[in-house]
């Protein structure tokens, strides 16, 4: 069956997304998650954004040797060189490079002319394509761009060697039969697009972005642009999950496929989400909580009857777990190695290492441990390399006639310091001694707790997103107790915090 080849975007349009900001390590994670579903192009970032977004697109384009591997560039020239340097030591390199189309673009932002961006498209495709083959040219606002126009630069790009033309419905604008019908239009009115494959990015602005797409693929689109659990600019990308287990499904119907290996889909999903601790909505399609679940009474009895009845993917083929009970305090670290393989977590020796002793440490305290609690495990031992604060310690007096008070031990940057205060309540004390301690200006935007599983033994998951200047991010802890759970969410925010304060040109990553 004909193929289509699927790109993900989630470590760049997604990454850029307020809440989604990862580390080196967490984009290395989910980059060779990605390779593992078999993802067939991975944007990597926006190597000009930062000297971290260009280390971390250098060091996937080294360890991924089976996916291409793009980066993103604005036309201007250093922006084409420093993609190329980041991306040069992949076995399958792509630069992906952009300009605006429409007229609000063109004499609101640019303040050019059409023939302006004609010849400035042309030059840099021209010195991609001096560094590689595949080059990806992208015309931004493209479905409120004029008709004529977009073909002229299409035909132009394609002529100065783009082998992929991305057609970005930047505004999630669209409608489906309309994106289609551009599509059609584009594939029937440039000359030589033969020589290209033709990219669907869709905004989900009006909640279309994946129907959009796959009209596009109905009218001759053979790359998709998408991102994990949908994430990106505002309303996000098309979703990745959805996008092919579409194909998957009504494969009857559309009569294509893509190389992905939908059994990654749940955990990568997973993965995402304990990284950047931004929650899947429950009724999100293929990968929501309930995404398989039955709660009518005709539901439930049709399933029971036949599964067919109700149920058009089955959770296997996303790889959902059949079993959550899995280990309890016997158990040794090949059998939760072997756990943590089958959840989609490949681990190196320290790796775990470090998940067995807080494995342990939790087997002590609970009888049961779940699979949903081994994921938190990797969440907050390996996924989280903390850049600067780590929780050492913490304790905290509390009840109904006592000044809650915190005791907080931290490291930071190699130096052990320890502070006292109080708080309204036990969390404000330990948020209000760690505040003190890392000297943070931050302002909490929300607070939640959640149980990872039921009992009263359950861990507790906590969730805070705070804000300093421009900038908002999430922090998740988990722990059977409430308030170091609360105090490891707070630290982890503020790590991200300070990795995001890091990348000291964040004007120009505004700018894609
Ligand atoms: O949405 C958009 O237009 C983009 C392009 C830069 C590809 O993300
Ligand atoms: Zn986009």
């Amino acid at each position: 069956m004909e193929k289509v080849l699927i790109f993900d975007t989630t470590l760049r349009d997604g990454e850029q997304s307020p809440g989604f900001s990862m580390n080196l390590n967490e984009k290395l994670r989910v980059a060779k998650q990605l390779e593992k579903m078999k993802i067939d192009i991975i944007e990597a970032g926006y190597p000009r954004a930062s000297e971290g977004d260009f280390e971390a697109v250098r060091e996937i384009a080294k360890i991924v040797r089976d996916a291409q591997i793009t980066a993103i560039a604005r036309t201007d020239p250093d922006d084409i060189d420093c993609a190329w340097e980041a991306i040069k030591g992949a076995a399958h390199p792509r630069i992906h490079t952009f300009v605006s189309t429409s007229d609000i673009h063109l004499n609101h932002q640019l303040l050019k002319s059409k023939e302006e961006v004609l010849e400035i498209a042309k030059t840099a495709v021209k010195r991609a394509s001096s560094y590689t083959s595949e080059v990806e040219f992208s015309t931004m606002d493209a479905t409120r761009s004029d008709r004529d126009f977009l073909c002229q630069i299409i035909k132009t790009a394609i002529g100065a060697g783009a082998t992929t033309v991305n057609i970005p419905d930047t505004v999630g604008y669209a409608l489906p039969l309309e994106y289609g019908e551009l599509i059609k239009y584009i594939s029937e009115h440039v000359p030589n697009i033969h020589k290209a494959v033709i990219s669907a990015h869709c905004h989900n602005d009006l909640g279309l972005a994946v129907a959009n797409s796959l009209s596009a693929v109905q009218n001759g689109a053979r790359q998709v642009e998408c991102a994990i659990n949908g994430i990106g600019e505002r309303a996000g990308n098309a979703s990745l999950e959805e996008v092919v287990m579409t194909f998957r499904t009504r494969r009857d119907y559309l009569k294509l496929d893509t190389n992905v290996v939908s059994e990654q889909i749940y955990p990568t999903s997973r993965l995402l989400s304990h990284i950047t601790g931004v929650f899947v909505q429950p009724n999100k399609a293929i990968v929501g909580d309930n995404a398989f679940a039955h709660e009518s009474g005709i539901h439930q009895d049709g399933i029971l009857k036949e599964k067919l009845t109700y149920e058009i993917i089955t959770p296997e083929s996303i790889g959902v777990a059949h079993t959550s009970l899995v280990l309890g305090k016997h158990s040794g670290r090949h059998a939760l190695r072997e756990r943590l393989k089958d959840l989609g977590y490949e681990m190196n020796k320290e790796d775990l290492n470090q998940a067995f002793s807080r494995f342990k440490e939790l087997a002590d305290k609970k009888k049961d441990i779940f699979d949903e609690d081994l994921e938190a495990i990797v969440a907050d031992e390996v996924l989280r390399i903390p850049d600067k604060y780590k929780l050492i310690y913490i304790n905290v007096v509390s009840g109904s006639v006592t000044v809650p008070t915190a005791t907080v031990q931290l490291e930071l940057e190699g130096k052990i310091i320890q502070e006292a205060g109080f708080g309204d309540g036990p969390v404000d004390a330990a948020f209000k001694t760690i505040a003190k301690i890392t000297d943070t200006k931050s302002k909490l935007l929300s607070y939640s707790v959640d149980s990872i599983t039921g009992g009263t033994d359950a861990q507790g998951k906590v969730t805070v997103k705070l804000e300093e200047e421009d900038y908002t991010v999430m922090g998740q802890g988990a722990h059977t107790d409430i308030i170091t759970a609360s105090a490891r969410a707070y630290v982890n925010a503020l790590n991200r915090l300070a990795y995001l304060k890091k990348s000291p040109e964040k004007a120009i990553k505004d700018a894609v």
